[in-house]
């Protein structure tokens, strides 16, 4: 029979050199399980003499609890070093420089947005907004595009599943808002968000434009010219600038023109202009013999690729951060 005070020896040193909880736990059930080493010294109570069973049976018992406090002191010392362990990996310097938090900065086209904003109230121009779905009165009607008329056809329209609305095609339905609001002298952009259907490398079926729109009593195209020319050479920032007045067609302006800009060899379609047509003047109650004016209608995104030499106008609306990040 294995001597009590071996037993206990043998079971502390194999516990000192345990280092994980499992393993402890398998270790205790050699020495206190059920047919662990002591459990069987006292199975053998019974062959010894009555008189040593007292005396044999408490050094047992007490063997017991001495094993029993080693592994609850190896369980501590066990979880303490874990810990340790952990808080040296988890190391934190608190007098590192914060990394920060990512700054976010500004798509190129609000830059131009606002870029454009600025010029324009530098020559006295006032900035308005408009809804971006509308209805057929504001964005063709009022704008003298009678329900058969064939420059309707000319946008290819986003309606809305009433039947009743429309994404807007263009800035124009502005102009009525604004006018109808609003009594002369009027001298506003109006830039936002526009939609058509149609997507391949320069068309977006949602795009940008800045509306233009003057209106006093002496009002010309020489104003209009003036104006655009100014802003187009403030806003390349190049003064021997050339820009061209194409004649064109708006239902809404009379005379209409296509403005147009040099650009190395040939010359790029910046946007449309003319003088207001005295028919969206009647529609809001102003009165064209009085009052002319000019609007025009800038393509911003058009504007930023130039700026910014970017080739393809899905790039801006793709929302790849490694392309954004480099206007910031
Ligand atoms: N609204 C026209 C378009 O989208 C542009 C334009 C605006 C033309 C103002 C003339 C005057 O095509």
């Amino acid at each position: 029979m294995q001597d009590v005070d071996a037993i206990v020896k043998e079971a502390l040193a194999v516990f000192e050199g345990i280092d994980d909880p499992a393993t402890l736990e398998q270790a205790k059930a050699r020495y206190l399980g059920k047919s662990g080493a002591l459990t069987e010294l006292l199975k053998e109570l019974g062959k010894l003499p009555a008189a040593e069973r007292p005396a044999f049976g408490s050094r047992v018992n007490a063997a017991k609890e001495r094993l029993e406090a080693a592994l609850k002191e190896r369980r501590e010392r066990i979880r303490a070093q874990k810990l340790e362990a952990q808080l040296g990996q988890e190391a934190l310097d608190v007098t590192l420089p914060g990394r920060g938090l990512g700054v976010g900065g500004q798509h190129p086209v609000t830059r131009t947005m606002e870029r454009i904003e600025t010029l324009f109230r530098s020559m006295g121009f006032d900035v308005a907004d408009g809804p971006e779905i509308e209805t057929d009165y504001y964005n063709f009607t009022a704008l003298n595009q009678p329900e058969n008329h064939p420059a309707r056809s000319m946008h290819d329209t986003f309606y809305l599943a009433d039947g009743k609305h429309l994404l807007r095609t263009h800035t124009s339905p502005i102009q009525i808002r604004y006018l109808e609001s609003h009594r002369p002298p009027i001298k506003i952009i109006a830039p936002g968000r526009v939609y058509r259907c149609d997507s391949d490398a320069t068309h977006s079926p949602m795009f940008h434009q800045v509306e233009g729109l003057w209106v006093d009593e002496r009002v010309t195209f020489a104003d209009l010219k003036g104006v655009l020319v100014e802003f187009l050479r403030r806003f390349f920032e190049r003064e021997d600038l050339k820009v061209r007045f194409r004649p064109s067609f708006f239902p809404f302006t009379e005379p209409s023109a296509e403005i147009d800009m040099s650009f190395g060899e040939g010359w790029l379609e910046m946007g449309g202009a003319g003088m207001v047509h005295p028919n969206v003047l009647k529609n809001v109650n102003i009165d064209s013999e009085k009052y002319q004016g000019f609007a025009f209608g800038l393509g911003p995104d058009r504007l930023a690729m130039l700026r910014y030499g970017v080739d393809d106008l899905r790039l801006f609306f793709e929302n790849d951060l490694r392309f954004l990040k480099q206007f910031n």
